[in-house]
Formats: C-alpha cells, structure tokens, sequence
C-alpha cells in the first residue's frame, strides 16, 4: 500500500519527507479544499436540489443521530425507532450492526419517507472491526503508517459487509498524560507522529473516493484537545494556551481534515471555558475557515445536551449554540430534534443555518453513494480466516517495544528465549486470558478468536510449558468490578466470583517459577474495564497482588522475563531495576499469543519505539519529551541528565528525576545500530528562501546508520530539531522525522529527512505560522535521547 503522506524517492539513499498543505503563515493561505469529492460542484448541486424539496422537520430530522443500540436491531423494543425513521426523523443511526438490522431501518428511511433520504449508519471501529488488531496507541509504538492503514483497510472491508460506511476513527487526540485512559485510542504525545498516523488512518479507510463500495468515512475526534484534561481525568475541563493549543493539540486534527476527513467528533471538554460543542472558535473559525473543511461534524454522544451541565444555557439555548458554532449533528442527545425547529419558526435561529448543517450531511451522504446504494448485501458470516490472522500477527509483532534486554548472569541476554530454555513458567494474570488481550474499545470482536500467550507458548513448548495465573488483575475489591475485570478466573458473566486468593495463588506461581529455567511474567490492565473511556486512573502501578506476584518471582532467583500488556504506560520502575528483559506489548488483539511469542523467540526481531513516555512515577505527569525549557533548568535543557540531590531552586522534583523511565522514541532490538556524524546539505538558509518553499525542502540531514549486531533488524531512525532562538520559547526538542530502516547484519544505509517550512515553522506571539532567523540543532538517532548532532542557520 502506497502511503501519500510519506514520498520514498528511491534515490541511492532512504528519504523520508512530510507533505502538509497549509504551510505559509495563515494571513498568506488562500481557502483550502481538503476533500474535493465534498467540494464538487456536481455534487453540491445535488445537495441543494435535495435541499429545496425539504421542509423543516424533514431537515432537523437529518441533524439527528440516534442509537438503536448494537444488539437490538428489528424485532426487539425499537417501534420507537421504526416510526422515526419512516417520518424521515432518523438522519444517521450508530451501533445498528449487520447487514439485516440495517437494511430494516434503511428502508424504512429509503421507502416510507416523501424524499427517501437514506440513513448514515455510524459506528465504533476503533482498531478493526470484527478482526481485531493491536490498539491505537500500540499501533502509534510500531512507528508504521503502512502498519494502520492495514488495520484501517480490513476495518473498513469488514464494517462495509456489516452495513456500516461510517466510522468513529480516528481518534487523534495528542495524549500526554496516562491517568487519562483514553491514551488507548490515541497515538500518544507527539504531534508529528500523530499526524503521521492520523493521516494513514483517513487515507486507508476513505481511499481518497468515499464512492468505492469498501471506503468509510471516518469521524475524527474527538474535537478538540480532549486529551488535555486537567488531572488525567476524562472528560473534565482543557485550560491551555492557544499556542499550544494550535502548534501540539490541533495538528493531527490538521493533518487529519488535510487528508480528506470527511467528517469529526466534538468533544465533551470545555476549551478554556468553552465547550468543545459549542464552540465556534475552533468549530468555524479554525476548522472551517481556516482548514476549509467541508464535510460534518456530529457532537459526541449526548454532547450537546451535555452543554446544559456546562451551565452554558437551557435546552433550546445550548441547542442553539451548538448549531450555530457549527455540530451538525446530535448523536444520542436527541435535542436537535426536539428544540430547533420551533426556534427556527420563531426566529430566534435562522433557517439558513439549518440549511448549511443539513447541506454539510447530505454532502456526505451523497459522497459515499448511499441514495444508489442503501442496503447492504447480506454476506457469509465472519470467521478469522488465515489471511485475516496473518496480517493481525504481523502487524502486532511489529508493535511490540523492547524495553530492556540486560544479561543474566551465566545466561547472557534472556532474550530471544533459545533452545538453553527447556522449561519455561508462564506466570500472570493476563497469560490465558482472551478478553483482556483484544484491548479496549471492540464493538464487535469477538474473544473467542483471540489466541493467548498460553496457548501460543504450549504450541512450542509443548509440555515444557508450565502455567500459573498467579493472581487475578484486581484483589479484594467490590464484587461487581472484580466480575467486569478478571478474566482468567469464571467468566465475565458470572455473578458469584469468588473474591481472590492471592496468597495461594503466588505461592503456586513461585513453586511453577523454581521449576522452570525462566519464567514469563504477563502482568499488565483490564483493557476491558481500566482503559478506554471513563477509565482514568490516579496510580499507575499494576493492579491487585501482580506487583506483589513479580517481586514473588523475582526472588526466587531465576531469570524473568516481564510481558506488560496495557493500553497505557504503566509505572514500572521496580521492574527496570530487578527485571532483566522487559518486552511492551500493549494490548494486542486476536494474534496476541502467536505474536508475542514470534519475538519472545526472535522469529521477529521487535523493532517498536515508544510513542508516549514511561513514568519513574505518576507523581511526574503530565510527561512528555517535547517540554518547553524553564529558565531554572536542572543541568541544561535535557530532562534526562540525572540530577544533582543537593542541586536547590531549580526545576525539578527533590524526590524523582525528571526525566522519563523509559523516553519518548525508545526501543531496544536483537541487534544494535550505530550513527555516523549527519551530515546537512546546505547549513544556510535565508528565512525569505524558507517562507517562499511552500511544501518544498530547501535542505536535506543525511545519515548512516549500520546494524553492528549480528542478526536482521528494523530501526526506527528519528530526527528532532531545537529551535534554538525564536521569539516566543519553543519546545528543548521536537520530532521532525522518522524513517523505518531494515538491516542486514553489518549492513549500512543512508538516511536523508529533507527539512522544510513544514519541519521548521512554529507559531509566534500573533498566532501566526512563521520562521525567524534563528539556529536550529538536530539529532538523528534511535530514541528522542539521540545524540549524533548537526545544526542549520536561518538567517536574514
Ligand atoms: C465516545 C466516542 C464514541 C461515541 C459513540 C462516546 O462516548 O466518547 O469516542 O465514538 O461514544 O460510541
């Protein structure tokens, strides 16, 4: 698959360059046209023939979203639901799965109704649809935007046969703080990464033609700055400034709606003091005027009703004000459907606003040819064929980060596992369990496809696999969180759990650790339960007695090896201090087991960089790489260096570092690669030259990167850049580039990121995009420590 974001010029060497759209300070960019398909006369013309015949009922009826919920479908309590749709009250649906349950409400919409306006079925597929791969956030971890557009191609195949042409993906939400447990859903800290993978994700399911019969259009979300909630906790307020807001938060919305997303979510936070659905800063005057955005967007579930919690107003007024700062649809709160429309009449909202909301969905509706083809034809059931289950292995072998690989000891490094291994102890609450290794957020996967960690191991090990769970994810807590959470015991379903026993279990797990020559620890989250929405958490250490079973198995001597599957960084500092071999595997769908054990005994060397940094301690988020320098800085600008303890009045913790247990971009392999000297092509550029280049790179970094080991291996090489003296401060670093590189043992290429206004600009004090005289300092290397070091000049 070909990625547009990513040009590879297959010159002698490896390049690697980002294109972007907007790139001349805003005051100088003409009205983009993200989505031509949206901007098309012809289809316009459509819309607005459509929209002449319409009364208004009928148009406030498209500005409703409701759901029917995913099980209930024809024949269950939905006459409700029936009699909308057949008055023409229904313009979209979510959650309404399958080709049958569909196809009910579609033709009551397409055959009951005076203009037979089809509905727009929306729904929750967030890292695949029935074949579910590795979460977001592992998916960011591999680097890999060909890696999300697999995700997003079978996710959209399978949602189309299943009735859906519209999906709640992707999130793109700049999540910098792991208390919040929607970090999951998104692509971690970065907004160049991000970005990188926010525009896979639109390109792999819309195919630049929302027509094809195996396109979606997607919902990205959730507008805007969701993930910076105050405290980690979700849904409370974002209070920042706007540069901030505009250079880290809006960006993968940015490049999102610059790749041709048709459609976005608001979200449920207030933006220093406005609510995200109710505000027409960022719904109009950036989205709309500046992006030029043509399609819809749909508020969160209930969102709008939610305005009257903000006390911003009654129904009718925060109905108002939602429309009029530009949501054009109500999902779940039906209040669109029953306040606007007497406004309307009364005068308080003109009806041209109603017109431009219903325009913005019937553009869509149009786009993805739902009025020549409504129904959906009813297909074979779902099954996890081999193809579906190789590219699932595949894809969450490549998200896999190697933490630590320290040698034992007599035994060298533990990983990848050898054949010296004749008995291995598989240990953990999370080793057999297929719920908790889908991940969050699966609407429609199914575990039974899921093939665990212990099943994966006995394929190979036979019976030189011993199994212990050890202990359950959570201990004595209340009875009806226990049944929502552990997995590995009865199932989810069972009403009478018994509360855990912990002591014996350990003990249990200790005796299967001694009989072992090493042992695997797979200890981690209830994906199902602790992570997703409304699911923050004020620790972020593991949960129940898993601390006290590592430390258990840990003392016993022998080798341990510590699998972490977690849709959100964890605090792990015990286990980078006793731990030999650390593998982070997230939450990785329905190949979990085979594709940990691919690099648990190096079929597949792990090759995956962190895409949010691991705390020492919760105490230090929000954590992130890209911090702005303080004027006290502890021992210069880089948060890594160790602090001095009797070092006083500067920026930093008396108790902790500063810096991350394991950094942004980090990731170990089987072999290790070294970095020659970059090199810059031309280390002087007049800021003139700069503004006028547009998209073009007026120079070039090169590289040489060589595997010094002795196996294969994949390094994620990635450059950031210092802005060394811009008037307004700028971030001590910042990723600008990345390139995944493949080597042969002793092999060497040549990496070149070519730099640009796209890589060098920032927001100054005015708000506008610029570059200054100035000079930059770049590092090229294997995580966001590198080291090997060149600088470029902008002058007058
Ligand atoms: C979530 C969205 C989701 C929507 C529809 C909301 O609660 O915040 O991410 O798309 O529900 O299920």
């Amino acid at each position: 698959m070909k990625m547009t974001s990513f040009r590879s010029l297959h010159l002698p060497c490896l390049l690697l360059f980002t294109t972007g759209l907007a790139c001349l300070p805003i005051a100088a960019q003409s009205r983009p046209v993200p989505n031509p398909q949206l901007a098309s006369k012809e289809l316009n013309a459509r819309v607005d023939a459509l929209l002449k015949k319409m009364t208004l009922d009928e148009k406030v009826g498209q500005l409703a979203q409701f759901s029917a919920g995913y099980a209930s479908g024809p024949g269950a309590s939905n006459l409700k639901y029936d009699e909308l749709a057949a008055k023409g009250q229904v313009g979209s649906m979510l959650s309404v799965v399958g080709a049958e349950a569909t196809n009910h409400y579609q033709h009551l919409a397409v055959e009951k109704t005076r203009l037979h306006i089809p509905i727009l079925f929306g729904l929750d597929v967030i890292h695949g649809h029935r074949t579910i791969f590795p979460v977001p956030l592992a998916l960011a971890a591999s680097w890999d935007p060909a890696a999300v557009e697999t995700v997003a191609r079978f996710g959209a195949v399978e949602a189309r046969a299943d009735g859906i042409p519209w999906v709640f993906s992707p999130m793109v939400d700049i999540a910098r703080d792991p208390r919040w447990g929607r970090i999951i859903e998104s692509s971690g800290e970065d907004p160049y990464l991000g970005s990188a993978m926010a525009r896979a994700w639109v390109k792999a399911y819309q195919q630049d033609d929302l027509s094809k019969p195996d396109s979606v259009a997607v919902s990205v979300k959730h507008f805007a700055a969701y993930g910076g909630a105050i405290a980690g906790r979700d849904y409370n307020a974002v209070d920042m400034g706007e540069l901030s807001l505009r250079q880290v938060y809006l960006e993968p919305y940015r490049a999102a709606v610059e790749a041709g997303a048709a459609t976005l979510m608001s979200s449920f936070n207030t933006i220093n003091g406005t609510p995200a659905s109710a505000n027409s800063f960022t719904l109009t005057q950036i989205l709309r005027k500046e992006w030029g955005f043509d399609g819809f967007v749909v508020s969160d579930w209930g969102a709008v009703a939610e305005l009257m919690n903000h006390a911003i107003g009654d129904g009718p007024t925060v109905a108002r004000r939602a429309l009029e700062a530009g949501v054009d649809m109500d999902m779940e709160g039906n209040l669109y459907g029953t306040v606007i429309a007497s406004q309307v009449r009364s005068g308080k909202i003109p009806e041209s606003v109603v017109d431009e909301a219903v325009r913005r969905i019937l553009r869509v509706k149009f786009a993805l040819g739902l009025f020549e083809h409504p129904y959906t034809a009813e297909g074979p059931a779902y099954d996890a064929t081999p193809e579906r289950r190789a590219a699932a292995r595949k894809v969450a072998s490549e998200t896999f980060v190697l933490l630590k690989n320290e040698p034992v000891e007599g035994v060298g490094a533990l990983l990848p596992l050898t054949a010296k291994a004749k008995k291995v102890a598989l240990i953990g609450p999370l080793a057999d369990d297929q719920r908790n290794l889908l991940g969050a957020w699966v609407v429609t996967g199914n575990p039974k496809y899921v093939v665990t960690l212990r099943s994966a191991l006995a394929e190979r090990l036979g019976d030189r696999l011993i199994y212990a769970p050890g202990c359950e994810l959570l201990s004595g807590e209340d009875a009806n969180v226990l049944k929502r959470v552990n997995f590995s015991g009865p199932s989810a379903d069972d009403a009478h759990l018994p509360i855990p026993d912990d002591a014996k279990t350990i003990a249990e797990a200790v005796e299967a650790a001694k009989q072992a020559d090493v042992a695997i620890l797979a200890l981690g989250e209830s994906t199902n339960w602790m992570e997703g929405e409304a699911a923050s958490r004020a620790t972020l250490g593991f949960t129940g007695a898993q601390q006290q079973l590592l430390e258990a198995v840990v003392a016993t001597g022998k080798p341990v090896i510590l699998v972490v599957l977690a849709g959100r960084p964890l605090e792990l500092k015990w286990a980078a201090s006793h731990v030999p071999a650390i593998l982070e595997a997230w939450s990785p769908g329905i190949e979990a087991g085979h594709a940990v054990a691919d690099v648990l005994f190096g079929d597949v060397n792990p090759s995956g960089k962190l895409p949010a940094s691991l705390p020492r301690a919760v105490g230090q988020e929000p954590l992130y790489y890209a911090q702005l320098p303080t004027g006290r800085p502890a021992h210069g600008d880089l948060s890594h260096v160790p602090h001095n303890a009797a070092e006083k009045f500067m920026s930093r913790y008396l108790d902790e570092e500063n810096s991350a247990l394991y950094p942004f971009g980090w990731g170990l392999s089987y072999t290790r690669f070294s970095y020659a000297q970059p090199t810059i092509s031309r280390n002087e550029i007049p800021v003139r030259e700069l503004l006028a280049s547009r998209t073009k790179p007026v120079t070039t970094v090169g590289v040489d990167v060589k595997n010094t080991g002795s196996v294969a291996g994949t390094e994620v090489v990635q450059l950031y850049l210092r802005n060394t003296a811009a008037s307004v401060s700028q971030p001590v670093r910042e990723l600008k580039g990345f390139a995944r590189v493949t080597l042969a043992p002793g092999e060497t290429k040549h990496v070149e990121f070519p730099l640009g206004f796209d890589e060098l600009n920032f927001y100054n004090a005015e708000i506008r995009r610029t570059v200054e005289p100035t000079t930059y300092k770049i590092w090229v290397g294997g995580s966001s420590l590198a080291t090997a070091e060149t600088s470029l000049q902008v002058v007058e």
